[in-house]
């Protein structure tokens, strides 16, 4: 039996078995503004709410921002921290602080990690980086390989992870896929206008272990609640068709391989 850990979104759980297996880790990718780090937050506050301490990287959004937005689905995460039942790091914020990183880097964030942890004793811990991308914006090639040793010791520690991948289409190769290789699953979170107004999804690509759902689920953010999925979308031509960039390369790779012939 695989030992799942509840995301604290109901019908989320739903779709993959009851949670995500323990010691999991997980990217959550998309692209800004499509529900990432909320959906973190119910990951970590579910944590708290189960007695299993959680640990917040935060390197896009202050510590406070953090705070305001879980206070707004009525999570209190000041009071968690109080308790030491949740540590929140920050990075680049403010170089007094203990649990604020003063570089991008892999080797002083998994030190951070641990440093946390250890202060959780022996309990199984959850553990949010939100995002991963950001430690490689000056050096993407990187992030494949560290990738790998970040999930090494994530995984040694007894915790289950989500780390985030925020890109946009054209950075998607340097940053994205070094994380999407060696994870036990991908969330993919998407975001469409339809008939003018904003729509999002999340879709499950992968999970390890699980036989989970396979349809896109429109996502909506109700204020004082948090993230709820509402239905499943039926196929349609643009979820399937590849973008018309890459169909146009791919007939201009043929076309060159037919007049070299
Ligand atoms: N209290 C709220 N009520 C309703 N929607 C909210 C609330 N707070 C944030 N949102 C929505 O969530 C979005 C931010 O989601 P977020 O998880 O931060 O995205 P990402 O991390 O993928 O960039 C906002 O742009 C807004 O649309
Ligand atoms: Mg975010």
């Amino acid at each position: 039996m695989v030992d799942r850990l509840s995301t604290g979104i109901p019908e989320f759980d739903q779709l993959i078995e009851g949670g995500i297996p323990k010691g999991f880790l997980v990217a959550a990718v998309g692209e800004p503004g499509t529900g990432k780090t909320i959906f973190c937050i119910h990951f970590i506050a579910e944590g708290i709410k189960e007695d299993q301490p959680g640990i917040y990287i935060t390197t896009e959004e202050s510590r406070e921002s953090i705070i305001e937005q879980a206070k707004q689905f009525n999570f209190d995460f000041d009071e968690a921290m109080n308790e030491k039942r949740l540590i929140i790091i920050d990075a680049l914020m403010r170089s007094e602080d203990k649990w604020s990183l003063r570089n991008l880097d892999i080797k002083e964030l998994i030190d951070k990690i641990i440093e946390a942890k250890k202060v959780f004793g022996y309990k199984d811990a959850r553990l949010v980086v939100d995002s991963m991308s950001a430690f490689w914006l000056t050096a993407p090639a990187m992030a494949r390989a560290q990738s790998y040793t970040f999930k090494k010791i994530v995984t040694k520690w007894n915790l289950t992870t989500i780390a985030t991948s925020q890109y946009a289409i054209t950075t998607s190769a340097a940053f994205g896929f070094g994380l999407e290789h060696i994870a036990d699953g991908i969330i993919r979170f998407k975001r469409f206008v339809r008939g003018g107004q904003l729509k999002r999804f999340l879709l499950i690509e992968k999970m390890r272990q699980t036989d989970h759902n396979l349809h896109m689920w429109e996502i909506s953010i109700v204020n004082g609640v948090g993230m709820k999925l509402s239905k499943p979308t039926p196929l349609r031509k643009e979820d399937i068709a590849l973008p018309k960039k890459v169909v146009e390369e791919i007939r201009k790779t043929e076309e060159k391989k037919e007049k070299e012939l």
